[in-house]
């Protein structure tokens, strides 16, 4: 395969430590993923040669800061095909760009005899604001189940469809499950019934190609961090119309347009919803971070994690007594398993002294566990910069762990 991962890995300083006297193998991508030297660089410079908070003054460093930042909302529109850097915002995160939509949007049109409609796969940041939300304005969250495969019931989901339904929330990829979902076919049956859909696309945006306008999203919803960009920086994009009549969730800062004692009136889109000093430099590095990943491809990337799925699920299958939860038929390179007799935390813990990073427990995904009736997995989520040969330490130290707890 065409795919220079030794090349790679190379830009990331991270991966070439050890861990507990082994070369670190880090397969816990699905929580956040390590960072280019390009990114680090970036962030690096900005300290050194450039912050200034943007927007508010007229003096060198501001103005340059303030363009930094435009331009990485630019990035931002261009990566993901909105069509107007009024449909960027910035937020801390997916959690924070969920939360913020759904009070903003609670707040217009959520009421009493209305719904929300989620699925079982959500991670709990795309559970619980709308359950917040719906408990505050007095609507019902209706919630789509997914079959044993970890695929959405789409029967179930169409009937869930009503003309209660104020919004459709789901995830594009879950991060338990490694599920792909139907985004596009979502969208297209909510619209259908004239209801705006989110898409939490904390899981996708490092593996898939997003084109808010080819799905049809009326909202997105991603982090900086899971994609080779820094922390406490991610993006919720709206479509205009929907943003420009909905209320800002925070106020303070720069998303005023005048400010009295009487009556304070907001500021335009984007900055409506960008309360307080933004994360202008998260935002630049997250602009690097998209660079990074263009740089290589996102066709490159999904086949060469593809690879890495089919190679580590034949490797894990030969393990005795492991069971892999999460088997549908389109997935990312994530593989959350549990060995029977084996608690997921005493196997953590052994792989962790051989230098193996998985997640243990339930990955923000407690209703997931629920339908297995599990108390939690192991999780190996794998990026572009994880090889085979970390697969194989992964399968022996399994081996491993099978031989102390029997
Ligand atoms: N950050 C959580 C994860 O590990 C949701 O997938």
């Amino acid at each position: 395969m065409d795919f220079d991962v030794e090349k790679i890995r190379q830009d990331f300083p991270l991966l070439s430590q050890k861990v507990h006297g082994h070369p670190i193998v880090y397969f816990d991508n699905g929580a956040t993923t390590q960072k280019p030297r390009q990114v680090i660089e970036t962030v690096r410079r900005y300290y050194e040669e450039e912050n200034a908070s943007i927007h508010r003054g007229v003096h060198f460093l501001s103005e340059r800061s303030t363009e930094t930042y435009e331009k990485a909302r630019e990035k931002v529109r261009k990566y993901i095909n909105a069509a107007s850097t009024n449909e960027v915002i910035f937020t801390s995160g997916t959690t924070g760009s969920i939360n913020a939509l759904a009070f903003s949007f609670g707040e217009k049109h959520l009421g009493p005899g209305t719904e929300v409609i989620i699925t079982e796969m959500e991670h709990h940041s795309n559970i619980v604001p709308w359950q917040m939300v719906c408990e505050r304005k007095g609507a019902k969250l209706k919630v789509v189940p997914f079959n044993e495969k970890g695929e959405l019931v789409m029967a179930e989901f169409k009937k869930l469809l009503s003309d209660k339904t104020r919004i459709v929330a789901v995830t594009q990829i879950s991060n338990s499950l490694g599920t792909i979902n139907p985004v596009k076919e979502i969208i297209r049956l909510a619209h259908k019934s004239e209801v705006p859909v989110l898409v939490d696309g904390a899981q996708a945006i490092p593996h898939e190609s997003i084109d808010v306008r080819d799905l049809d999203a009326d909202f997105y919803a991603f982090s900086g961090h899971k994609a080779y960009g820094p922390n406490g920086i991610g993006v919720l994009y709206g479509k205009e119309k929907l943003l420009y009549d909905l209320p800002p969730y925070q106020g303070g800062g720069d998303m005023v347009d005048c400010v009295s004692f009487e009556k304070t009136t907001y500021d335009q889109l984007p900055f409506k919803f960008e309360a307080g000093t933004m994360n202008y430099i998260g935002a630049a590095g997250l602009a690097t971070a998209l660079d990074y990943i263009s740089g290589i491809g996102l066709d490159r990337i999904r086949e060469y994690e593809k690879y890495l799925l089919e190679y580590a699920t034949m490797k894990l299958m030969t393990v005795s007594g492991l069971e892999i939860y999460g088997n549908a038929a389109e997935k990312i390179s994530t593989i959350s398993f549990l060995m029977d007799g084996i608690h997921p935390y005493d196997a953590g813990m052994v792989l962790d002294k051989l230098g193996i990073a998985v997640r243990t427990g339930t990955h923000c995904t407690q209703p997931v566990m629920d339908h297995f009736k599990i108390t939690g997995t192991l999780r190996a989520s794998m990026a572009f910069y994880n090889t085979t040969g970390e697969i194989d330490r992964l399968h022996a130290g399994l081996h491993r762990v099978r031989e102390m707890f029997g």
